[in-house]
């Protein structure tokens, strides 16, 4: 799909709609769930028909099956787990017509007929539409983003903060600042919600970008006909986009995780490539004023998980070649509700960090 807006060339990031020409294996109620799993196991896909909960029913049964054949905790038994479950659950499909799903008491997902207003009769994999199920849950429901007056409502497909602790510091650094407020650059929108402090603060212009063209097409449709349409300028593209202009600040909410090859770290909201910073660095060196100011939200998650010893902003500073630091504050992120699975017992020594840098 084409995006409407300015931004002409944008393509959405969306599931690609699946079509089959031969007759495929299907699962209702009646049909036997081993022999369903042996299907899956074997490579072929298959159809859910029916009701929206035999599929439902049919990967809560994968998982268990999975589960036994891969019942140790360690974190290799784990990963084989999810890459297996996420191989065979995407056999799994469901199918649409007309904007909506098939089967009886489906859910009404909105972004079928948003992504897709060209394409009547497809398929797609139940755990996709489980992805954009939820994600229109979010998108119509909104956020409510404890800074902000009011509610995000994110995009499909785009990162939206679910704690707010950096946010918070972010916006104790922007109560004190004094300098100037004509301009700033924010690197890797989102959602948009940095560039909403900096207006909340004050700031004539915020230009954002993002290598994800959903956040760009997703924040033009929430700000289109409002007054934060102009103040907010958008630019889809790698780091600084099109912005070529000095601005008094930038500000940059990075991945805080070092990627891998690893099939469960390609989500680029999430995880950094080892170039990231340097060309971060590099750039921002050249569009920063005399007197502006860096400000990086970043968090010691890299650290206490051992993922990597290294701290990319402490790197750069100790350098000593382009930015030097002005101020860095810190706070300690929330426990995880002890309700959550997951192992998350190192989020007790979490910290999110904001860095002030300027030119050295
Ligand atoms: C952690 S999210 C932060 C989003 C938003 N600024 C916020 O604070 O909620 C990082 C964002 O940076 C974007 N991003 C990652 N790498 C990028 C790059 N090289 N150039 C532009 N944007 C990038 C991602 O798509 C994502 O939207």
């Amino acid at each position: 799909m084409k995006n409407e807006s300015k931004d002409v060339s944008i393509e959405i990031n969306k599931p690609k709609p699946l079509k089959f020409e031969s007759e495929l294996a299907y699962f209702n109620r009646t049909t036997d769930i081993q022999t369903t799993i042996d299907t899956l196991l074997s490579g072929e896909h298959v159809l859910v028909v029916g009701f929206y909960s035999n599929g439902l029913d049919l990967l809560n049964a994968l998982q268990s099956y999975l589960r036994k054949k891969h019942p140790n905790q360690d974190f290799q038994e784990q990963r084989a787990f999810r890459l297996e479950y996420r191989k065979l659950s995407n056999l799994v499909l469901i199918a649409i017509d007309k904007h909506k799903l098939v089967v009886k008491k489906a859910p009404l997902i909105g972004w079928l007929q948003k992504l897709y207003p060209d394409s009547d009769d497809f398929l797609l994999s139940f755990p996709q539409i489980q992805g954009l199920n939820s994600a229109w849950q979010w998108y119509i429901n909104g956020v409510i983003i404890p800074v902000l007056r009011n509610k995000i409502h994110p995009y499909y497909g785009v990162y939206f903060p679910t704690r707010f602790e950096h946010l918070q510091l972010f916006d104790n650094w922007l109560k004190r600042y004094e300098g100037p407020k004509k301009s700033a650059i924010d690197v890797g929108v989102g959602s948009g919600v940095l560039s909403f402090q900096l207006m909340k603060y004050g700031f004539q212009k915020s230009f954002g970008t993002d290598m994800n063209p959903n956040a760009i097409i997703g924040l033009q449709e929430s700000m289109k006909g409002t007054k934060l349409s102009v103040k907010i300028e958008l630019s889809h593209g790698h780091l600084f986009g099109k912005w070529e202009k000095q601005t008094e600040l930038i500000v940059f909410n990075p991945p805080w995780l070092p990627t891998s090859n690893d099939i469960d770290r390609l989500d680029e909201a999430i995880y950094y490539n080892d170039k990231l910073f340097s060309e971060f660095f590099q750039e921002a060196k050249k569009r920063l004023l005399p007197d502006g100011r860096i400000v990086l939200l970043f968090s010691n998650l890299g650290q206490i998980t051992n993922v990597t010893k290294e701290h990319p902003i402490e790197k750069e500073l100790s350098d000593q070649t382009r930015f030097v630091l002005d101020r860095h504050f810190k706070k300690s992120v929330k426990k995880a509700s002890t309700k959550t699975k997951r192992n998350q017992h190192w989020r007790s020594s979490e910290v999110v960090e904001l860095w002030v840098l300027k030119h050295k």
